[in-house]
This record gives structure tokens, C-alpha cells and sequence, in this order.
């Protein structure tokens, strides 16, 4: 039997992949193992908590005892592990605590592994490790693209129309070269998961994914934070000249992507996941606030004024842009959703669940998650 931990299932992308597996693999047991940081909100799986398959362990991953502890008691055969400190605003003023968890819990989840597995009679014959990483790693691409090609910025290219842009994407063997704390420590966390496989044998997979977007991300983060503050007519903070490209993926996309590389992916092979969708922030800004007025029934451009030029992020990287072709090539997946389709449908999401977005704002889930831990 299948019996798999998904570390970081109570934030964004884990809650995604934690419904997927529990609807879909009613036969497989599946442990969600969270620390419950600012991040973490059981709020994200209600509609899954009760299933039979289901079972929530709150726990560090850096806890190396419990997390081993936990291998043993439930006969774990799988992991995919997404816990780690996710925003690189935070790792710059705090970048400690971005080491602790994404390297050395990522070891931890490892080390646990390696030595539950070994302890077995089949050793790791079945078993698999699976890391979910960033496009981040990569660095930072230019904004310009070889002459003659379309921009990549406003024409929203098939995968087929990238057959020549070569250097200008992050393909699987481009050179790690992380400018964050955040992403030196995914980067670091990386190696450590390949250290696994080449000095152990350990059966892992690495993916890098480009930006998420949808519903359940934290209300930090661009997208979330936006619809949140237009709604409340706030300033929207655009750092620099907003001319930054990231590639969005729909986070639906992103855990189905999972799920098949999980079951179909090749063992040390790195999988590349993206969007082919890249957008300027200020574009894809503008298209938040006409979809939110829209939405709310308000003038068209009425929140324009909203937009609101701050200082740039320190080390801010220019453009990340993922080349997935492998993925498409060698396991048949294709991101399924329409960008227009994808915003419409996560802004509506976040206007018609204010209430899970006022419960994080006003600080109350963790303070709720404080009393009923101390209490036990
Ligand atoms: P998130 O911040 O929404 O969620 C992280 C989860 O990890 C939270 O539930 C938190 O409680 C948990 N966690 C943090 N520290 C922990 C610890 N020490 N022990 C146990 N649990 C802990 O993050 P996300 O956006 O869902 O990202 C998930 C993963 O995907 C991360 O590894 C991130 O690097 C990667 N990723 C994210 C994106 C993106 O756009 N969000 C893109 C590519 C890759
Ligand atoms: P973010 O959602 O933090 O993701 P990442 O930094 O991992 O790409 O930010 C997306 C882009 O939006 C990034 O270029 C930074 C920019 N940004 C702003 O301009 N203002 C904001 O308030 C935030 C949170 C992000």
C-alpha cells in the first residue's frame, strides 16, 4: 500500500496536492505533515480532514526524531515534500530561519528517510522521494529576447512557439546560480536531495516550478495580496518600475503535475514546470484590478489609482521564464487552464472567500491554533 507523506499540505501549493491525492487515491494513505507557521492554515482542508485515508501530524520537519518516529509507525513509502519558508520578501529580512527549514529540514526529511528505508528488507525498491523546488534557483533571466522573435511579455506563446529561444529559458541543465536568501536555500536544499541519490541511491525527483497563482496562497504574495487591497481600496505597492516578468501557473496545474511526475517521473531526473504564460507585473497588475472592478461591479479602471510605485526589492531578479518542454515530451502533461480563465476564477475565488482572507489578516487562525495546541 501506498502510504505517503506530504510535508507542507496546510499551505498553498501542499493544500492543492493534499486534496488531489485524498479525492483521488482513496486507496492510498496520505500524512500531512505541518509546522502550522503564519503559512500554515488548516482552513485550507476542511472539506478533505474527515476522510478515512486523511491524517494531519503537526510537526516540524527539522524535528528529525518525530519525522523518523512517524516513518516507522505509518510503513511510509513515498514523500513529497513542499514544506518550507516560501516568501522572498521574508527571507531577506530573516534569512536564519530560511536556512533552518528549507536546508536543514529538507536534510532532516532525508536523513529520516535514508534510514527508515535501509532499515527495510526491499531498501528502497517502491520507495520515492520527491522535492518540490522554484524556477528561483536559476537566477535571473534578461528581458531581451534574439531579434525576430515575438515578446514574450504580451503574446502568451504555445509551448510549440519556443522551439528556438534556447539560452533565454530556464531549461534543466542551466546552471543553479540563486541571488535570494530564499532562493539559495531552495538551491541548497536541492543539492542535498541529489547528495541523496548519487552517494545513497536514494530514489528522488527534483521539480522546479515557475509562480503559482489561485486559491489558498497566503495574502502576502502579489496576486492574493492585490485582489485583497483593491477590494478595500488600499494602495497597491509595486515595487520599482513594475517592468519584473514572472511565468504564472495555475496552482490546479501545478498539482497535477505533481501527482503524474510522483507516479510516472524517472528517478534523478529534474522536471521543469511552467506555464509558458509570462507577464510584467504591472501588466498582469492591470489585469487583477479590471477583473476585481469588473467583478465587483465597480467603473471600468476605477482602481488604476490604486497603483503605487515603491522602492524595489533588494537583489529583485528581472524575469524567470521556464521552458517545460521535457515534461510536455516525456509524460504528456500540458498546463490545462487559460491564463484569462485561470485570474478570473482565483479572483472570484478570493472575493467570494473573504472570510478566509479576513481570518488570516486579523491574525486570528494562529492565534486559534496557539490555544488549541497549548491546551492538549
Ligand atoms: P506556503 O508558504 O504557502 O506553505 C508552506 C507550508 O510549509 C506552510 O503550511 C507551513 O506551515 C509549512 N512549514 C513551514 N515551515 C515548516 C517546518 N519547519 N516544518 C513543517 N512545516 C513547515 O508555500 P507554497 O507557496 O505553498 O510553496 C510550497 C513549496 O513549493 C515550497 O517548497 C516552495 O519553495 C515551492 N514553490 C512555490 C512556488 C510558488 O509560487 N508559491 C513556486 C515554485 C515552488
Ligand atoms: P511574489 O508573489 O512575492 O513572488 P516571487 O518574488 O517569488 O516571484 O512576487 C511576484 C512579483 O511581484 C515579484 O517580481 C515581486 C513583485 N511584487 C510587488 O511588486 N509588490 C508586492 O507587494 C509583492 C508582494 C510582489
Amino acid at each position: 500500500m501506498n502510504s505517503i507523506i506530504i510535508t507542507g499540505g496546510a499551505g498553498f501549493i501542499g493544500s492543492h496536492v493534499v486534496r488531489l491525492f485524498v479525492n483521488k487515491y482513496p486507496e492510498y494513505r496520505i500524512i500531512n505533515v505541518d509546522k502550522l507557521t503564519y503559512a500554515g492554515n488548516l482552513n485550507n482542508l476542511r472539506d478533505i480532514e474527515d476522510k478515512p485515508n486523511y491524517r494531519f501530524v503537526r510537526a516540524d520537519i527539522c524535528d528529525f526524531d518525530t519525522i523518523y518516529a512517524l516513518m516507522q509507525q505509518e510503513q511510509v513509502t513515498g514523500v513529497i515534500h513542499l514544506a518550507a519558508e516560501s516568501h522572498v520578501d521574508r527571507s531577506i529580512k530573516d534569512p536564519f530561519t530560511f536556512a533552518r527549514t528549507n536546508v536543514m529540514g529538507t536534510l532532516s526529511m532525508l536523513q529520516a528517510a535514508k534510514l527508515y528505508w535501509e532499515s527495510l528488507p526491499e531498501k528502497y525498491e517502491g520507495k520515492r522521494f520527491y522535492h518540490i523546488s522554484t524556477d528561483e534557483v536559476y537566477g535571473a533571466l534578461e528581458l531581451t529576447h534574439p531579434e525576430g522573435l515575438p515578446s514574450p511579455f504580451t503574446t502568451k506563446a504555445s509551448a510549440d512557439g519556443h522551439e528556438t529561444y534556447g539560452e533565454n529559458f530556464f531549461v534543466e541543465t542551466t546552471k543553479y546560480n540563486p541571488h535570494s536568501p530564499y532562493s539559495a536555500s531552495k538551491a541548497s536544499s536541492d543539492h542535498f536531495v541529489r547528495a541523496f541519490h548519487d552517494t545513497y541511491g536514494m530514489p528522488t525527483i527534483v521539480t522546479n516550478c515557475s509562480n503559482n497563482y489561485g486559491p489558498y496562497q497566503f495574502p502576502e504574495k502579489l496576486i492574493p495580496l492585490f485582489i485583497n487591497n483593491i477590494r478595500h481600496k488600499k494602495p497597491l505597492p509595486v515595487y520599482g518600475k513594475g517592468e519584473n516578468v514572472r511565468d504564472w501557473l495555475y496552482v490546479e496545474d501545478h498539482a497535477r503535475a505533481i501527482d503524474l511526475i510522483f507516479h510516472k517521473g524517472t528517478v534523478a531526473e529534474t522536471y521543469n514546470i511552467g506555464g509558458f504564460n509570462e507577464w510584467k507585473n504591472i501588466d498582469i497588475i492591470k489585469v487583477v484590478i479590471r477583473t476585481v472592478d469588473r467583478l465587483l461591479g465597480r467603473k471600468e479602471d476605477e482602481d488604476m489609482n490604486l497603483i503605487t510605485f515603491v522602492t524595489d526589492r533588494a537583489g529583485h531578479d528581472m524575469r524567470y521564464a521556464i521552458d517545460s518542454r521535457k515534461l510536455q515530451r516525456e509524460l504528456g502533461w500540458e498546463p490545462t487552464l487559460q491564463f484569462e480563465e485561470g485570474i478570473e476564477k482565483t479572483v472570484r475565488w478570493y472575493l467570494e472567500h473573504q472570510d478566509w482572507v479576513d481570518n488570516i489578516t486579523s491574525g486570528e487562525y494562529e492565534k486559534y491554533y496557539e490555544d488549541m495546541y497549548a491546551n492538549r
